[in-house]
């Protein structure tokens, strides 16, 4: 892969032991052995930008470290990140910065509904989705996405019966989705607007995946599809997952109507947050900028090879197992319901034989049994060392 177009050295195996990182250092503490080779939490195993480095290290000379607001250079890097990967042109008035986007979805899940309002997803999803609905007691609906031959698609039939009788009040929306991999169309967006608008729906547009998307697939802004949904609509961005930055807490949350800016402000000011991480903010300038687009194109050709090679090896060596093959995001969404492994056999089956640490499909919701997920935002070798273990695991179950 790496010809000579390669500034990065994306190959190279970085020891992550030792730095308190909950993929490398937390597995005992996790009942995981610890001899298992982790690919489940979505961060890289890769170093960020060297502009991002080289910046928090001038910043860290500086020494001072006090109670610190984004600058005017820290709005115009957004509005050049999402002019110039997004298409999208934000009201800089409109972002609110929180030290995370499940923080945010807490957040809206507080300042948009009451104790006991229904709140949907599109199962399988990413968690903690469920989790911030039930944890702040609001009442969790649901519509599974279906999926026919290898492709999840929404199901609108579905949505819209729960929309008009489950007295829904928001509406949780991934894209790309994690752990499906869809990009979701324009046709996909307005369907769901109109639903939304229908319905007098709010909606939270989650695309912290947004900068991972493969052509021919297009990112499409949930806004720049639904303009008139302006008034409704929340969406979270961050830079975390695009440079690997999760541990420096920042995200930027999109809310260009007042009133919703208004209740979201207060119920991040009632949960005592006020001023951001001083290095989240840095980092997020240095990034937002032409050298972290030059890296991110070079990691994307990665991610996309390293895609390529599980697709091909799953194919030509597990037919226990099917790649649904992602549009977006460096998670992979494994198919293993040939193994015929129930409940938590697959995760035993995947930790004591294959000696792996994936994400158990089954926390994703209802659709999720019997698959894994797979973060591949990993050197080749990682990679070819999970296939490896896990050729050797299916071979024993022959
Ligand atoms: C869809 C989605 N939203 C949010 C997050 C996490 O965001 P944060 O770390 O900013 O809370 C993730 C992380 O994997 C994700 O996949």
């Amino acid at each position: 892969m790496k010809g000579p177009a390669m500034t990065y050295n994306f190959d190279q195996v970085i020891d992550r032991k030792g730095t308190g990182s909950l993929k490398y250092d937390c597995a005992a503490a996790r009942q995981v052995p610890e001899d298992c080779l982790p690919l489940w939490v979505a961060d890289q195993d890769f170093r960020c930008p060297p502009c991002v480095s080289q910046a928090l290290i001038q910043r860290a000379e500086h020494g001072i470290f006090g109670y610190t607001e984004p600058d005017q250079g820290y709005y115009e890097a957004l509005r050049y990140w999402f002019s110039r990967r997004w298409q999208w042109q934000p009201d800089l008035n409109g972002f609110v910065q929180t030290p995370g986007v499940v923080f945010a979805l807490a957040m809206a899940v507080r300042a948009f509904t009451q104790p006991g309002d229904a709140v949907l997803i599109q199962t399988p999803v990413y968690y903690p989705f469920t989790e911030v609905i039930l944890d702040n007691n609001r009442r969790l609906v649901t519509s599974p996405l279906s999926l026919r031959d290898g492709h999840y698609e929404m199901d609108f039939v579905s949505l819209r019966r729960q929309l008009e009788t489950q007295q829904v009040k928001l509406l949780f929306l991934c894209n790309p989705h994690n752990p499906v991999g869809r990009v979701w169309t324009a046709t996909e967006l307005r369907q769901l607007g109109d639903l939304c608008a229908r319905y007098q729906v709010k909606i939270v547009a989650d695309e912290i995946h947004a900068d991972f998307v493969y052509a021919p697939a297009i990112h499409r802004s949930f806004l720049t599809v639904n303009p008139n949904l302006a008034e409704q609509t929340m969406v979270c961005t961050a830079p975390s997952k695009t440079f690997n930055l999760a541990g420096l807490q920042i995200a930027n949350i999109y809310l260009p109507g007042q009133a919703m800016r208004t209740a979201f402000k207060h119920e991040v000011n009632a949960a005592g947050y006020s001023q951001a991480n001083c290095m989240g903010l840095i980092a997020c300038k240095a990034c937002y900028s032409a050298e972290g687009e030059a890296w991110l194109e070079e990691l994307k050709l990665y991610l996309q090879d390293n895609i390529a090679y599980i697709d091909q090896f799953v194919a030509q060596n597990l037919p226990e197992l099917a790649v649904i093959k992602p549009e977006g995001t460096y998670l992979l969404w494994l198919d293993c319901r040939k193994l015929n492994l129930e409940g938590t056999e697959l995760r035993q089956f995947m930790r004591q034989q294959a000696k792996l640490w994936l994400d158990d499909g089954f926390i994703f919701g209802q659709g999720g049994e019997g698959f894994v997920r797979l973060n591949i935002a990993c050197p080749k070798a990682t990679l070819t060392e999970a296939m490896r273990r896990l050729q050797t695991a299916c071979q024993q179950l022959r």
